[in-house]
């Protein structure tokens, strides 16, 4: 099922354009995302950018407590921060992250998130903070089955 649709210029223009609408763009918007982690428990820095159908890029980053299970990850940051400005249609999302050569994958949790406004074919760009090494799968390779309310079949 697709969430509510509410009124904002997110549903006006379907094919995002501009320098954000290419992975290699997204991803600098992620890997400049995530140089404003705060993760000093894990020292896990990830970005996320999501790009919105109206071109709007909304950015988040891990932000980690000393409570540890408060840790908020990018991803999640950023679908918020789009709700919150009233956008809920989005056409790909960028992570970048990690240590070393090995990109940073969304969690369960953010894939689930994400699959609330989401398509299954919705693209995912990742890779490492530095270098190369990326890949884009579609939502659906990496959350198959999402949870579903039984009386809110999509
Ligand atoms: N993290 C994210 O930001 N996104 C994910 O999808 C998985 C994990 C963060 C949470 C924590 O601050 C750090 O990575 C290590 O788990």
């Amino acid at each position: 099922m697709s969430p509510p649709a509410i009124r904002s210029s997110c549903a006006r223009r379907r094919r995002p354009s501009g320098a954000a609408a290419t992975p290699a763009a997204l991803l600098r918007r992620a890997r400049a995302a995530a140089r404003r982690a705060y993760c000093p428990y894990s020292g896990y820095a990830v970005g996320a950018a999501l790009l919105a159908r109206d071109g709007r890029v909304f950015g988040g980053c891990n932000v980690e407590n000393a409570s540890y299970g408060l840790t908020i990850c990018a991803e999640r940051n950023a679908l918020a921060a789009a709700v919150a400005a009233g956008c809920r249609a989005f056409a790909a999302l960028a992570v970048a992250g990690g240590r070393g050569r090995a990109p940073a994958l969304p969690c369960g949790a953010c894939l689930q998130a994400l699959a609330e406004f989401c398509p299954p074919d919705f693209p995912i760009h990742t890779a490492p903070l530095r270098g190369r090494g990326g890949h884009t799968f579609a939502l659906r390779e990496l959350l198959p089955r999402r949870f579903q309310l039984p009386e809110n079949p999509a």
